[in-house]
């Protein structure tokens, strides 16, 4: 618990990431993978194994772009660094332990950016989206894009958002966290690079006899095209988040996106 303050307090973010809890579920997760490492590791070798792939047959290895690079558990950045000649990592939050880690790669540069690309809209600074991969999807070098189990968390801080501020709500769409999600794969089309996509899809809660108690389409509704890959990821196995429940993420994986 104190780790997780001390972590909290000294994470560099903007007011608006705070704002939306992104600080906080940074913390909550590297806490629960800590937690569930055993559980969780099918799901990050998984995860790895397929960017391993791609990276072998790419033909040039110039820039390699994470999004939504987090605690960096579902890919090798080790890897990514020693076989391009540029790593460029994008989260909304960079942990300080993500932070040190790098510092011993030289070719890896951390981005804080916001990927939903609506914090200024939400926060009545904007009146629109940003477009927030603008200069990259132009970049002639990025030989590789990793969506990296970032898609589905695009939505969740919006809609806590429209439900706590229901004024400020009024003169958005009602539809923003669906938006997210649809922006963001617009965004992934844009590469003319290789997009690899890694992002649960869908979450089923069960109870200890095995009965469905709940289900959540990840993607609100957003339709995607066939994956190359599926799996289970136990994100709350039974005890971490309820004793007598367990929810379990459907994953899906897609080599080239575009
Ligand atoms: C499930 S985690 C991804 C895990 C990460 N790939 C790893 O292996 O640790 C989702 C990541 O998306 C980031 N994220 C969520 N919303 C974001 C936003 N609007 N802009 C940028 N990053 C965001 C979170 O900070 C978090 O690191």
């Amino acid at each position: 618990m104190l780790a997780e303050l001390a972590l909290w307090l000294a994470t560099p973010a903007g007011r608006m990431t705070r704002k939306l809890g992104l600080v906080t579920e940074s913390v909550s997760l590297w806490a629960r993978g800590n937690r569930q490492r055993k559980a969780w590791a099918e799901h990050h070798a998984c995860c790895r194994a397929i960017v391993a792939g791609v990276v072998d047959e790419l033909p040039q290895r110039r820039t390699a772009v994470v999004l939504g690079s987090g605690m960096l558990r579902d890919v090798s950045v080790g890897q990514l660094a020693a076989r391009f000649e540029r790593v460029l990592l994008v989260d909304a939050v960079h942990l300080p332990t993500v932070r040190l880690r790098m510092r011993f790669h030289r070719n890896v540069t951390l981005l804080t950016r916001d990927l939903s690309g609506i914090m200024d809209w939400l926060g009545g600074e904007s009146d629109r989206r940003t477009d927030p991969l603008a200069d990259l999807a132009a970049a002639p070098a990025i030989d590789l894009v990793v969506s990296a189990n970032l898609l589905s968390q695009l939505a969740w801080p919006v809609e806590d958002w429209l439900e706590d501020h229901a004024t400020e709500a009024k003169r958005l769409p009602a539809d923003l966290p669906a938006r997210c999600i649809a922006w963001h794969l617009d965004d992934l089309r844009r590469f003319p690079g290789h997009v690899v996509l890694l992002s649960d899809v869908e979450m089923i809660e069960h109870d200890r006899a095995g009965n469905v108690t709940d289900r959540l389409d990840l993607m609100r509704g957003v339709p995607l095209p066939p994956a190359d890959e599926r799996w289970d990821w136990p994100v709350a196995p039974f005890g971490e988040a309820a004793r007598d429940r367990e929810n379990i993420h459907r994953v899906q994986a897609w080599r080239d996106f575009r």
